[in-house]
């Protein structure tokens, strides 16, 4: 057991307490260029500061958010007014996370599928990001479905990576955000969808125990059970509904701290409604089951933006909307109409 292990309780509780969530903005330099490229905005360190300025400061975001997951690059980077992030946000009681893997990687001997690289310095790594504020650090697998992919090589080596990163962080007094993302972009069934899932939790959980992994001082990121984009046949609310739901239940051990998801290419409104109808529908489960979204809270407010400092009342309202449409779906008090009324 961690010798910080009440502040790890006290920190897994509080993200995932009732109606909050996480923000995600822990994109890497390429993933934030081509968010960028999408309005027409380079990316550049004094762009990404403003972009990532605007979302740590909109003011009122503490209502919703428990956390945000900053890059490498922004837990160093500091709010026009020359407060750190991490600084700026514990003042409104968000708490500073950090992604800390390298990136997925191409997996040596296995065609198209990928493993996540970090472990290397990793525990050094971590007691300087929790000098500089953070409190919880997510790392990502990455799972791709295809011909005769995932193999359960890619599942254990990815399971074994998470295991060991996560260990790391509770020894660091680190809540680990466990991520192992079941890509939704190829044209698979959502029946496949919900049994590479299943095999990649069941790997996820074995490594965990194996590695001493403290299940209450940990939180899940998932994928929800989903159609593949490209599939002809898409699943509807309900089903995603009770499929992420039973799959969740036959895999999640009933202690951990909570299970937050992506959102994975979802559209904003959708991501949306596929929380809130779980949350409306089951109301006995083990853990909360909230979000922890980057492109599906940031997408609406990237668009108002488009890189110019007038927009940043618009950009801001528009996170702020959905940021609290997201907060009312941890209960399932969210409805469509609300996308068309200001909040
Ligand atoms: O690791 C993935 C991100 O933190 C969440 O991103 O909601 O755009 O899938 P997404």
């Amino acid at each position: 057991m961690s010798k910080y292990a009440d502040e790890l309780a006290q920190t897994a509780a509080a993200m995932v307490a009732p109606g909050k969530g996480i923000l995600a903005i822990d994109e890497s330099a390429p993933t934030i260029k081509k968010r960028f490229d999408a309005i027409n905005t380079e990316s550049t360190e004094a762009t990404r500061r403003n972009y990532r300025d605007l979302l740590i400061t909109a003011p009122g975001s503490n209502e919703y958010i428990s956390g945000m997951i900053l890059f490498d690059e922004t837990i160093r980077q500091s709010t026009t007014d020359g407060v750190t992030f991490p600084q700026a946000l514990i003042d409104q009681g968000i708490m500073p996370g950090i992604k800390v893997d390298t990136g997925a990687k191409d997996m040596a001997g296995h065609a198209g599928e990928k493993v996540t690289e970090g472990l290397d310095g990793l525990r050094d790594r971590l007691a300087e990001y929790r000098q500089l504020g953070a409190t919880f650090a997510k790392w990502r697998a990455v799972i791709t479905i295809g011909d005769s992919i995932p193999s359960d090589a890619c599942i254990e080596a990815n399971a074994h990576a998470l295991a060991r990163y996560a260990a790391l962080c509770q020894e660091a007094g680190i809540v680990p955000m466990v991520e192992p993302e079941v890509l939704m972009d190829a044209d698979n069934s959502i029946e496949r969808c919900y049994q590479v899932t299943e095999q990649t939790l069941q790997a996820l959980f074995h490594e965990l125990h194996r590695q001493g992994v403290a299940m209450q001082h940990t939180i899940l990121k998932v994928n929800m059970i989903i159609s593949g984009k490209q599939c002809p046949t898409q699943a509807d609310v309900q089903e995603v509904t009770d499929q992420t739901v039973r799959c969740l239940r036959n895999t999640v051990p009933a202690s951990i701290a909570g299970i937050v998801f992506l959102s994975g290419g979802q559209s904003a409104e959708l991501a949306t409604a596929h929380l809130n109808a779980m949350n409306a529908a089951y109301k006995d489960l083990p853990w909360p089951l909230s979000f922890s979204y980057g492109r599906a809270l940031q997408e609406p407010c990237l668009k108002a933006w488009e890189g110019k400092a007038e927009n940043v009342e618009a950009a801001t309202q528009a996170l702020l909307h959905r940021e609290k449409c997201n907060s009312l779906a941890c209960d399932g008090r969210y409805s469509a109409e609300m996308e068309a009324t200001a909040l």
